[in-house]
């Protein structure tokens, strides 16, 4: 993403960049550990490249005044409005002033133009990437002093009680926690985290954009989450990470079928999590493509978060000999995350988009990933 072209954008809409900083935060992939962070367990994604970034430089008023370039549209609002904007959109920006306001900091008025080069959508965290630029630009111009976990939880806040999804912490930590070079394990009850380099030798990892829309708000998600607490609950714990099979077995005729099936999702995930560690440390590849198509299994069949284009390009990526496939992210669309065998990715990437395109008659598009840093500031204006 070029940064001439949003300061650009800025002098057009608030005159000169003068004083304004540039800001980035990116999206995210995940290897291993999907729908485990909201039940205390392990995640480990790592950043990418493409993200959100944005000028922004405070306007010594009370206002906000924002340009969203990919909408091309902008929204204005008080920073002492209680409402907000109505548009979701602009309720990510706003929600982070609120929840920083919120946390001390004494955030003013500002000007604002962004942009991203993470597909919206694409089950790539955009909006955990919009959330954390901002928060990270606020906490920077304001001289907030917050660290990056609490950042990111202002970025989670916002979700929650801004826009309405019950998410996780996964995206938004790593969204400001990212190393270039890195994947990063995370356990989401203790909130410690260990950084892996990742540089699977002969091997690489690529997504594959299904590019039918995710959307979170308001969705099922939410109603998983449930599922979740409603039995671990029941079985007297305080998440499914502390749910055991014995404990889990022993629920069955107090809980309806379909929430054995989502917590039996999320044990088996722990497990497949912990099986993907033990095999990192022999190089063992194979181990955790295995594992990775075991994951789509489950998130497919047991929490039913797949839809028909993302089962149809695992099974490509299966009769292509790829090490490993699975729905990333919050699911219902978006990408596969596959471990390719270099030798093996020409061919895989020239079949999926083929049969993809003669199946579903749109065109599925190939994102290599290379993992990136987290949240930073790029440059300060004269
Ligand atoms: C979304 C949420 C995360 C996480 C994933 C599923 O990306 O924002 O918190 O729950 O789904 O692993």
């Amino acid at each position: 993403m070029d940064t001439k072209i949003l300061e650009q954008h800025f002098t057009q809409h608030f005159g000169s960049c003068e004083g304004g900083a540039v800001y980035m935060a990116p999206g995210r992939v995940n290897l291993i550990g999907e729908h485990t962070d909201y039940n205390g367990g392990f995640v480990f994604p790592g950043a990418v490249q493409q993200g959100i970034m944005a000028v922004v430089r405070p306007n010594g008023s009370g206002q906000v005044r924002l340009w969203a370039m990919d909408l091309q549209k902008g929204c204005t609002f008080d920073i002492d409005n209680a409402e907000g904007p109505k548009e979701t959109h602009f309720r990510y920006v706003y929600g982070v002033v609120r929840e920083m306001l919120e946390k001390g900091v004494m955030v003013k008025g500002f000007d604002a133009v962004y942009a991203g080069d993470v597909p919206l959508g694409a089950g790539m965290s955009s909006s955990a990437a919009l959330e954390s630029c901002f928060a990270y630009a606020l906490n920077d111009l304001f001289a907030g002093g917050l660290d990056r976990m609490t950042m990111a939880r202002v970025g989670q806040a916002t979700e929650h009680k801004y826009v309405g999804t019950m998410c996780g912490i996964m995206d938004q930590f790593i969204s400001m926690h990212g190393r270039e070079g890195s994947l990063v394990r995370l356990d989401c009850r203790s909130g410690e985290f260990e950084y892996f380099p990742w540089h699977p030798k002969g091997y690489r990892l690529v997504l594959v954009n299904s590019c039918v829309k995710h959307e979170l708000v308001g969705s099922p998600y939410n109603d998983r989450r449930r599922s979740c607490e409603r039995v671990a609950q029941l079985a007297g714990v305080e998440t499914l990470r502390d749910c055991t099979w014995e404990m889990l077995d022993g629920l069955t005729s107090q809980i309806s079928g379909e929430d054995y099936l989502r917590a039996r999702y999320v044990l088996g995930e722990y497990d497949r999590v912990m099986a993907v560690c033990d095999a990192l440390q022999r190089d063992d590849y194979e181990t955790v493509g295995q594992q990775m198509y075991l994951t789509h299994e489950g998130l497919s069949k047991d929490y039913e978060v797949s839809c028909e284009e993302i089962d149809f390009l695992v099974e490509v990526a299966r009769s292509c000999g790829v090490t490993g496939s699975r729905i990333m992210g919050g699911g219902f669309g978006g990408c596969t995350i596959n471990l390719v065998k270099d030798e093996c990715h020409d061919q895989f990437v020239a079949e999926v988009q083929r049969s993809y395109k003669e199946r579903f008659g749109v065109e599925c598009k190939i994102i290599p990933v290379v993992i990136g840093e987290g949240a930073r500031k790029l440059k300060v204006e004269n």
